[in-house]
Parts: structure tokens; sequence; C-alpha cells
């Protein structure tokens, strides 16, 4: 897959591509991305890429000319365009999902005080990452290439990808490291049991309670298995099932204290 991004400030992408996991990836050729600076298009004569808008007001405002020529001259009819925009749709885990299933994406960072509301007809979607207002596009950008490079084949371990949040819409079960015990708090005994059935289930146990205390928008849109149900009970009916009784009687040989 290839990540075009438009912007007027092509070095903030350097740190995001020669760090961490992007980094890998990137190395590895699980996705390319190329950074294209604006001003490379600008026909003006002193490298001007933003006017005072008409009608009066406050900063300076981005020309069409050199976002339009920019995206023309590094995009086919193929090419999937987005415009940063605090009134574009929310970004997604969804969304990423739909991105990571393009050949070519291209993200164009508007800056300054705006840009020519003119640019938007040359886009296919408006997107922004939440609902607060930022100086830039480039942060929502890399935020939008993270999440989309990551799920791409070879970016992390498949695993890492199955379990996590986001993936039916529940959160993110918690996790843990030595030691056993930190500062009075201890790690669940279960962990140490060694059955793996066991321990899926009281993950996905944690998974559903922690929804649906901190985000009870996602617990309301989740499709409950039967066993879903059966472990909120449980947990609701204040006792240890057998089940977890079992595996914390073995677990307990295992607590490295
Ligand atoms: N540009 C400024 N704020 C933004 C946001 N929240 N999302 C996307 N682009 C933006």
């Amino acid at each position: 897959m290839k990540i075009k991004i438009l912007t007027l400030f092509p070095e903030m992408f350097d740190g995001f591509q020669t760090n961490s996991i992007m980094k890998r990836a990137l190395g590895k050729g699980v996705a390319e991305i190329e950074v294209i600076n604006i001003r490379d298009y600008t026909t003006n004569k002193y490298g001007r890429t933003d006017t005072p808008p008409i009608g009066g007001g406050a900063g300076l405002i981005e020309q069409c000319q050199p976002i339009v020529d920019a995206m023309r001259a590094n995009s086919t009819e193929a090419t999937h365009k987005i415009l940063m925009s605090p009134r574009g749709v929310t970004y997604d885990e969804k969304k990423a999902k739909e991105y990571a299933k393009l050949d070519e994406l291209m993200i164009i960072c508007g800056h300054y005080e705006g840009i020519d509301e003119r640019v938007n007809s040359y886009v296919d979607e408006l997107v922004s990452i939440g609902d607060y207002v930022l100086t830039g596009g480039e942060i929502p950008a890399m935020a939008i290439a993270d999440s989309v490079i990551r799920l791409l084949d070879g970016a992390i371990t498949a695993e890492s990808l199955e379990d996590e949040s986001f993936n039916d819409s529940a959160l993110e079960y918690p996790q843990y490291t030595e030691p056993y015990e930190y500062e009075g708090q201890t790690v669940p005994d279960i962990l140490y049991s060694g059955n793996h059935e066991a321990i899926a289930k009281w993950r996905r146990k944690q998974s559903l309670l922690l929804t649906r205390k901190h985000r009870p928008d996602l617990f309301a849109k989740l499709e409950l298995s039967k066993q879903d149900k059966k472990l909120l009970a449980e947990a609701e009916s204040g006792e240890t099932p057998k089940w977890e009784k079992d595996a914390l009687e073995k677990g307990h040989k295992f607590i490295k204290k």
C-alpha cells in the first residue's frame, strides 16, 4: 500500500517514519509513505501558498492552486483522497480497516487559518480525528497513517491484532508484567494458572466489564454471545465461578512472590 501525504511541513513526518514500529514496517516494505511538499507546486513567484481571506478576517487561507496541482501531479483515478478537517467524518477503527484495503491513499493536510472551500470538491472525503481543533492536519495524518499501516500484513504480529481493543468494539482486557506485587497492587492470580482457556475466559470477562464501565456507548453496540452473557451474570453474582476456582487452585502454585 502507498500513502501519499501532502503538507506544507514535510519535516514533521521525519520522526514518524524513523522510529519504532513505523520504521520497521516501512523498512520491511509493508507500506510506502511519500511526503509531498505542497509549496513545490505553487506558481506564485515568491513561493507563497496562502493569502488573506476574501471579505476580510483573521489569518491566511491556503489557496486552491498549489494543493490541487500537487494532488493532480501525484494521484490517479484510483487514489482515495482525504482532507484532514475538523468538519469531516470522525475517524475510527472501521475506517482504518477500510483504508487498509486500498492500494493508494492520499492524505491532504491543511494548515494556518483554513483552506479555500473549493478544495473540498477535489477530495473523496473530509476526515476528522476528533472533536477538537488542531493547528494543522499533520498530526491527524500521522494518526491515520499509523492506524492503517499497523493493520497491514507484516507490520505487527497477527496475534496482537486479534486480541485488541475495538476488534468487536469491546475494549482490550487489562495486561500485567512482573513483579507480582507493585506498591500494594497485585497481578490477578489466574494469569499464573497456565490454564489458557480459563485465562481467555477471564480476559473476555474483564474486557466486557471494562467496556460497560468506561464506554457504555460501545457496550450498547456489542453483540453479546451466550458465553458473554454468562460471564457477565457470573460477575454480577459476586461469586467466583467453578472454572475460575479450579484454575486458581492450580495457579497459586505458580505465583512468583
Ligand atoms: N485539522 C485541525 N483539527 C483537526 C481534526 N480534529 N481532525 C482532522 N484535521 C484537523
